[in-house]
């Protein structure tokens, strides 16, 4: 069966866009990488698109007038390579609805807290700041609202006393890449569809609709 093409968007190191990256590697993945497309010139990812030999494209927005002239050269980029499905690793620039009603269904974000809570920047700090005792990731689908959308997965990570931001994050980074690979995989494999605002994955097994790492099951 054709692999599903991928396009990943990412701004920084692109530790998510390499868990997606090793994932497509493998032939038995039902999806592929069909460009690695940053939106910074020294985005570090850059090097771990072209050490996984995918084609690596740099839209750099401060070229661009403005967002829709950036956004219409996103589009033209990703549908050139043929994506299919848009995943955002870590891309930093809002989207307008130009380019998320363009993708509607079709493009994916993570976060690293549990949305709806902690939507935007320094979410670990201010997870910490709250005091609540969970911390996680979600991945969902792009919305017109920043962090915002359709919940596919989400993994919870406890957030420890001695925690910092830094040591939090690095947990939660490390569920990141576990649950995006899943997600990707279930919307490859068909099995996933939005219905009223919320998402449905079909054959569900007991570790799908919840994702606790190391091992931990819901109780
Ligand atoms: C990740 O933690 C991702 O969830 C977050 O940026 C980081 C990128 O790291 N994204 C957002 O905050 C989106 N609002 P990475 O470049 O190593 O994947």
């Amino acid at each position: 069966m054709a692999r599903l093409k991928l396009g990943i968007l990412f701004s920084g190191r692109g530790t998510n866009l390499q868990a997606l990256l090793d994932a497509t590697a493998d032939p038995a993945f039902p999806a592929e990488t069909a460009l690695a497309l940053a939106n910074r010139p020294d985005a570090g990812g850059l090097k771990r698109a072209a050490g996984a030999g995918v084609p690596a494209q740099v839209i750099d927005h401060k070229r661009y007038p403005d967002r829709p002239t950036f956004e219409t050269a996103l589009t033209e980029a990703l549908t050139a390579a043929g994506v299919e499905l848009v995943c955002l690793a870590g891309f930093m620039r809002l989207l307008t609805p130009n380019f998320v009603n363009r993708w509607a269904g079709k493009a994916i974000n993570i976060h690293p807290s549990l949305l709806p809570a902690f939507p935007g920047l320094n979410t670990h700090a201010r997870a910490i700041e709250a005091g609540v005792r969970f911390a996680g990731a979600t991945v969902h689908f792009l919305s017109t609202e920043m962090d915002a959308g359709p919940i596919i997965l989400q993994a919870a990570t406890p957030i420890l006393p001695t925690d910092d931001a830094d040591i939090l994050a690095a947990r939660v980074l490390r569920a990141e890449h576990e649950i995006y690979i899943r997600a990707v995989r279930w919307i490859a494999e068909g099995r996933v569809r939005i219905e009223n605002g919320r998402v449905h994955v079909a054959d569900v097994t007991d570790d799908a609709a919840y994702y606790l790492p190391a091992g931990q099951r819901p109780v």
